[in-house]
């Protein structure tokens, strides 16, 4: 437990070792699990940690000797998992959560309506919380609290990242964890907390402390990335995800990413799905494929379909299809991009020739047209 302010404690629960999230994204520097105490002449704890980290968390919390209120900023498990705990040590706790929060709580962890009390600010005797919903920051009953004196808001998901961490301010490859975190968390959501983020306009914020990852002490850096994150305009910027499976397509990859002009990712996707982060500012999306059972290869199918489901803001795609004796490859891939303008979809037979090189060197061209 450290104190980060008179009478503000972050209780930072790190889990290093953790190599996936949501059974899905990788977390090569793990992750943290921050809840905090504020202390005024009563106490009130936000969020807890995640489950499978209890017995840390109970370390910390056997220091701890009144908790007046547990503010659930957010009913996900990995910072709700242990309400139920907290209110084993502490049973005249009140919780307090968004009335949507309050039913995932009672669905999620069995919590009843006499644990909890409704309040939209609360006096702690010194230390005044106000409770602000966030909805959709990823879950639709989301909120973050503001601690008034201090200029603390408390944002849980929002602004977080999964970094574990010793120094607890932000650096500059924390940021690259954030955006990856937005990335793969927020983005689907994104137009509803572009207009989430306006209430925070209202508020003079000092401090911005976050459930997962390191701490902000320069608030507006990071609400100006999400910001613009969120907002609808891509940047000139090309992301080329593709699979190989004997190199063809990584030499029709190389051909157009040396002819493209501006920034450009390139990125395979066989070592890992860590590819929205190439999403959230890029215009323009290429999908490059073999073909495997007639279809694009089932790695890029999966991707292609949470790139659909994540909507980022691209605005044009591209297909470059390999195959050698048939594919339906290029009618999927057209059909699931249907909403976005396609620019072209190129078919390869075989290793690229000459002319599949100059047909890559025409899609350049086209995508360089902005
Ligand atoms: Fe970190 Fe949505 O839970």
């Amino acid at each position: 437990m450290r104190e980060i302010k008179p009478g503000v404690f972050l209780i930072d629960v790190q889990d290093p070792e953790r190599r996936v999230f949501d059974s899905l994204f990788p977390t090569d520097r793990g992750t943290t699990y921050n809840s905090y105490l504020v202390k005024g002449e009563k106490v009130a704890l936000i969020d807890t940690a995640d489950p499978s980290k209890k017995d840390e968390f109970a370390r910390e919390l056997s220091k701890v000797d009144r908790i007046d209120y547990i503010i659930s900023n957010h009913s996900e498990q990995d910072h709700s998992g242990l309400i139920p705990f907290v209110l084993e040590k502490f049973p005249n706790a009140k919780v307090i959560a968004t009335k949507k929060g309050r039913e995932f709580l009672t669905d999620l962890l069995g919590l009843k309506d006499e644990n909890f009390i409704e309040a939209s600010e609360l006096d702690l005797g010194g230390k005044t919380l106000r409770f602000i919903e966030f909805p959709w920051a990823h879950w639709p009953e989301t909120m973050v609290t503001y601690l008034v004196e201090d200029g603390i808001l408390f944002s849980c998901d929002v602004f977080g990242s999964h970094y574990a961490f010793s120094d607890i301010w932000y650096d500059d490859e924390a940021y690259e964890y954030a955006k990856e975190y937005y990335a793969e968390i927020m983005m689907p959501f994104r137009t509803i907390i572009a207009n989430d983020l306006k209430k925070l306009d209202e508020l003079d914020i000092k401090m911005i402390c976050p459930s997962h990852g390191p701490l902000h002490k320069d608030p507006e850096k990071i609400i100006s990335m999400y910001k613009d994150w969120t907002s609808n305009e891509a940047k000139r910027e090309t992301t080329v995800l593709y699979v190989s499976m004997h190199n063809s397509t990584k030499i029709a990859v190389e051909k157009l990413s040396g002819d493209l002009v501006g920034k450009v990712n390139v990125v395979d996707i066989s070592k890992g799905i860590s590819m929205l982060k190439y999403l959230v500012d890029a215009d323009t999306l290429v999908i490059a494929t073999p073909t495997a059972l007639g279809d694009a290869h089932p790695l890029m199918l999966f991707a292609s379909s949470i790139i659909s489901a994540y909507r980022p803001k691209i605005k044009r795609v591209a297909f470059v299809v390999l195959y050698e004796w048939g594919t339906r490859a290029d009618k999927t891939l057209e059909g699931i991009f249907k909403n976005y303008e396609i620019v072209d979809t190129i078919r390869i037979r075989g290793k690229p020739s000459d002319s599949d090189f100059e047909s890559i060197k025409k899609l350049a061209e086209n995508l360089n047209k902005r």
